[in-house]
């Protein structure tokens, strides 16, 4: 007997629960005593201090070519424009960013960035920076 359509609709049906499942992030409730501090540095930006992070850990999939969740980073204003879900950064309020709890790998698993299988996590540091980045206006 020859199983593999079955098989191959349940793959596809995972995957559409997964992608369901990245609707509820702006709900979601996570420890935010947690997250790393944010960094103490004054002035950061986003071509000086932001960029250089995401070019390395997050381009190949927020990039130009098919951003996954439409979301590019790859510019400021493509920070703030967010998601086909919406924002991913609260200016001003690093603790309440999506993005944030995202690569501090808090709530649920589906959302951590880069995704587990797929890239190191954010040092402590670097979260720290994004946070000042967020927290001064994400100039
Ligand atoms: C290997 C590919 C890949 C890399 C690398 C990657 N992402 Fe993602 N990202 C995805 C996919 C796929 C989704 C859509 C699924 C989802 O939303 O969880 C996504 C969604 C997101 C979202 C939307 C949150 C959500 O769940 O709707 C944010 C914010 C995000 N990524 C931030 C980042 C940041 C910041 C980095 C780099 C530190 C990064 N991603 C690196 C694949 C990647």
């Amino acid at each position: 007997m020859n199983t593999s359509p079955l098989v191959r609709t349940g793959v596809r049906f995972g995957t559409a629960l997964a992608a369901a499942g990245c609707m509820l992030h702006a709900a979601e409730k996570v420890d935010v005593s947690k997250l790393p501090p944010p960094a103490q540095q004054t002035g950061v930006t986003y071509e000086k201090d932001i960029r250089p992070i995401f070019e390395k850990h997050c381009f190949k999939c927020h990039g130009e070519e098919k951003p996954k969740a439409r979301l590019r980073l790859d510019s400021r204003e493509g920070v703030l424009k967010g998601s086909r879900e919406g924002k991913v950064i609260e200016v001003g309020d690093s603790a309440r960013s999506p993005l944030v709890h995202s690569v501090a790998r808090l709530g649920d698993e589906d959302h951590w960035m880069p995704p587990p299988d797929k890239g190191e996590p954010l040092t402590p540091e670097q979260i720290g920076l994004i946070r000042a980045w967020i927290d001064q206006g994400a100039r």
